[in-house]
């Protein structure tokens, strides 16, 4: 492929769920050797949080698994999203209808061709019956625990199914 697959992680906060699946994907782009093809991101539909870095429950937990999250930075998802990614992965249902909401005002030509919007989870492994990221914010460690599990099984879902297209 002559040029990199963009994928983007969304959640509410972007301060625990996608910033996790931000930094478990990476990690299996890079130990796949793909870094120079897969480009990856994460944003949240809120704007509570930008400027901030991933919620230190949610940085604990991936360290303690191997993945880094100190670098990444919230931000909000905007138009130009739709425009540049081509896979477009909510944590939940809300999110998803957040995206469809916002992208509605846009026109096709406003839209990248062939453009993936799905919820992350349906890249899964079927072990797992939830079909949605749970928000772990206001629980405690062991939600981040369990994120963690959801996300690490989707991301090798998602690798697949990258790579099965490059
Ligand atoms: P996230 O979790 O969407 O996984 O980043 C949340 C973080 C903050 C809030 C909600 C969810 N909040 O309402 O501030």
């Amino acid at each position: 492929m002559d040029r990199p697959v963009r994928v983007l992680f969304v959640c509410l906060g972007n301060i625990c769920r996608s910033p996790t699946a931000h930094g478990v994907f990476l990690k299996r782009v890079a130990d796949a050797g793909l870094a120079d093809q897969i480009e990856v991101d994460s944003c949240g539909t809120g704007g509570w949080h930008v400027g901030e870095r991933p919620d230190r429950r949610a940085t604990a937990a991936a360290a303690s698994r191997g993945y880094q999250l100190d670098s990444l930075r919230a931000r909000q998802l905007t138009l130009e999203d739709f425009g540049f990614y081509d896979y477009i992965l909510p944590m939940d249902r809300s999110n998803m209808a957040d995206i469809h909401g916002l992208a509605s005002g846009l026109s096709e030509s406003d839209i990248k061709q062939d453009q993936v919007v799905r919820l992350f989870l349906s890249f899964a492994a079927d072990e797992f019956d939830e079909v949605e990221v749970p928000d772990p914010y206001y629980g405690g460690d062991q939600g981040f625990e369990h994120v963690l599990d959801l996300i690490e099984s989707a991301a090798t879902g998602l690798l697949a199914d990258i790579q099965a297209r490059m």
